[in-house]
């Protein structure tokens, strides 16, 4: 049953060009950014963990910028944030909590489409995305924009949830989120891209086509895909 809503929600999610829509964003700054907070500070955690120290920041999908807000209090180095949205209701949320949160002087926020990134190659450390893969209808182009505008040595962490999630792996995701395994499922289930879609569908052909170094990593109900160039 999980997989079928999914199925359906993925593919009307992917089809929505234009992103976030007026209502839906005010939903989502308000009620659905609280349910996963365990999500940004588990990510905070994992720069600071990193071996990185990323000097230029991109978020792709960044919303209403609630996962800077956790970085700029959790990760203790100076950086610079550029949020991008293809949403425009989305990234005028996001300007009124950048200010909000007195994070201007380190944060910018753009109206883009992840597929066509406005930025330069080369020039960023580290690139984020989290609950964005699901929206986009060409993965393999986002993860070939990723890798072109990646520094050598920089990194892309791309973030979804996943509702197929082994039980025993279960209590990982509860703790990390603090919320029920019901709802959690359903969120996943509503706003994610399944494991098996890593392993064997068409996001693994996407990776293999987009000719980067990938890695595949789960965490609970959350699924983190890292990559970098490929030198070969
Ligand atoms: C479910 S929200 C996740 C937001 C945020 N990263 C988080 O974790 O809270 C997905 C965001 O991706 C944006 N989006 C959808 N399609 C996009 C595209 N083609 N390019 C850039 N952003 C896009 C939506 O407008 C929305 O704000």
């Amino acid at each position: 049953m999980l997989s079928l809503i999914n199925r359906l929600s993925w593919r009307l999610q992917s089809r929505h060009i234009g992103g976030i829509p007026r209502f839906a964003s005010k939903v989502y700054d308000k009620l659905a950014t609280r349910l996963i907070t365990g999500m940004y500070s588990f990510i905070a955690q994992e720069i600071i963990d990193s071996q990185l120290k990323p000097n230029i920041l991109v978020d792709v999908g960044c919303s209403s910028v609630r996962l800077f807000k956790t970085l700029h209090e959790m990760v203790y180095s100076p950086m610079f944030m550029v949020g991008i949205d293809i949403s425009k209701f989305m990234t005028n949320i996001a300007l009124r909590n950048m200010k909000r949160n007195d994070l201007q002087s380190f944060v910018d926020i753009v109206q883009a489409d992840a597929h066509n990134l406005p930025i330069r190659e080369s020039s960023v450390d580290l690139l984020l995305s989290s609950g964005t893969l699901h929206h986009l209808s060409d993965s393999q182009t986002f993860f070939k924009e990723c890798i072109r505008v990646l520094k050598d040595r920089g990194e892309a962490w791309i973030f979804e949830l996943s509702h197929d999630v082994p039980k025993d792996e279960e209590e990982i995701g509860k703790r990390m989120f603090r919320r029920p395994k019901v709802l959690l499922k359903l969120a996943s289930a509503l706003h994610g891209i399944p494991r098996l879609e890593c392993e064997r569908g068409g996001l693994r052909s996407a990776l293999e086509k987009s000719r980067c170094h990938y890695e595949i990593s789960y965490h609970g109900f959350l699924t983190k895909l890292i990559l970098r160039r490929s030198y070969e």
